[in-house]
Parts: C-alpha cells; structure tokens; sequence
C-alpha cells in the first residue's frame, strides 16, 4: 500500500496575501485523519513564509532546482536552499520548465540528484504531448523520458514521486480516459521496480492535468495512482482540501 500524497503546484501564482489560503488547509488537515500526504509548492519566494506558517501536516516543496549547491548562476536556486527554507519536496521536470528553458531529461536527472543530495524528495515529471498520444507513441515517451530523467538511488535517500502529466490535459480541463491513465500509471510502476527493485513498489506516482474536486474520486481509484499533482484546483484552499478529501476515503 503505497501512502498518498496530494500535492498543489502553484506554479508563477500567488503573493503573501495567498498565505491566507495555508490557514485554511492548516484548519482543514487538523480534521482529516493523517491517511495522506500533503503537499504545496508555491513560487519560490514564498516557500520560506509557506514553511513558517504551514503545521506539521503540511509539506512545502520548490517548483525547481538547480543542479549544482552554489555559484554563478544569476536568477537560480538550489535544493539546498530550498531545504534551507524549509522545503522537504521539489517538481523537477515539469513540462513548463521543459517547454520554457529547454530543460532536457538529462538535466532533470542532475536536478533531482542535487535535490535527493539536499535531503529532498524530488518529483519527477513525465507526460506526452498530444501529437504523440495521437500517433499512438504515449508508452514508449513516457518509459524514454523516465530512464533519462530517474535519478541513482542511495540506500538512505530521502524518496522519490513520479508524476505522470499529459501535457495536453494540463490546464485544459481535457483529461484522459481512466483505462489511460491506468495503462501509464501500470506502466511507470513497471519502470520503478525495474529501476529500484523493491523500493519502486511503494513510490507514490501522481497524476496530474486538470484534476478537480468533480473528477479527483474517480482518478485516484485507478490502480497505481498514489495521488494528483494539482495545478489551478490547488489555488484555492476548498477545492484542494475536497481533492485531499477523497484521497482519504
Ligand atoms: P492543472 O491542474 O492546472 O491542469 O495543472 C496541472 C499541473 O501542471 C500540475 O503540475
């Protein structure tokens, strides 16, 4: 049985008045039974405020890293100083940083290296885009860009997540059928133990794209989903706090 983790991406949302919402998700977790993880990465600027206010039920994570601890590398962060500020996860290799700044898988795996390093869990993202779902390519993208981007693990890592985010059903409200995401979800379970060995079986794979409070029940019931890896739902403490609500059923 692996634990769930429900985990909000803020992305380049929120200024200090969103801290409101961590009040709420606070009050929330206090009356849900601690049957699930939870997780917010909000921008880096507000990860240190986020950690001060957050109680002990609720982790703060960066949206990226860098792969090197220090140096001349103007406008980055690196897991240390996330781990620093009070983070205990990072996204890395979400397909906006792919798109954006042209982050290739083999960087991703460097990230998520400097982040176990710093004592942090990494999530490691991977998702096809439409063209290759439509060409009948979603299998053999997501088990590529896996081996490139999955990490060496030492014996006292801190974790590792995966997360499985079409990149077409991100933001769009569009979401794949759930014999889809559990053909993905089967197929990155096989990758993890093949990778891992034994500890790939409890690794939580989330998926994210779309996932709401209407459609997040039927999600995690597909085998091999461990969680959601939640974009604009996770904005607004109700809505995150229903999706969180229905990992614990
Ligand atoms: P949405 O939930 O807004 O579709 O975003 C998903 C996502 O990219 C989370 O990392």
């Amino acid at each position: 049985m692996v634990r769930p983790l429900i985990a909000g991406n803020w992305k380049m949302n929120g200024l200090k008045s969103a801290l409101a919402e961590v009040e709420a998700v606070n009050t929330a977790l206090a009356d849900y039974p601690d049957k699930a993880d939870c997780l917010i990465c909000p921008p880096a600027t507000l990860v240190a405020a986020m950690a001060t206010k957050a109680s002990a039920r609720l982790k703060v994570g960066g949206q990226y890293c860098h792969n090197k601890s220090s140096g001349a590398h103007t406008g980055d962060i690196s897991a240390e100083m996330l781990a620093d500020a009070g983070a205990s996860y990072v996204i890395v290799g979400h397909s906006e940083r792919r798109d954006d700044h042209a982050e290739r898988s083999a960087f991703v795996k460097s990230q998520a290296k400097a982040a176990l390093q710093a004592g942090l869990i990494p999530i490691v993202c991977v998702g096809e885009d439409y063209q290759q779902r439509a060409k009948g390519e979603t299998a053999e993208v997501i088990e590529r860009v896996m081996r490139k981007s999955l990490p060496e693990l030492s014996e006292n890592a801190p974790g590792l997540v995966v997360a499985y985010e079409p990149k077409w059903a991100i933001g769009t409200g569009e979401i794949p059928t759930m014999a889809e995401i559990g053909e993905v979800h089967a197929l990155i379970r096989r990758v993890l133990i093949d990778a891992y060995g034994e500890v790939g079986r409890s690794m939580p794979i989330l998926y994210g794209g779309s996932m709401k409070p209407g459609n997040a029940a039927e999600i995690l019931a597909v085998p091999e989903v461990n969680g959601g890896l939640i974009g604009g739902a996770s904005l607004k403490a109700a809505d995150f706090m229903a999706i969180y609500e229905t990992a614990i059923q």
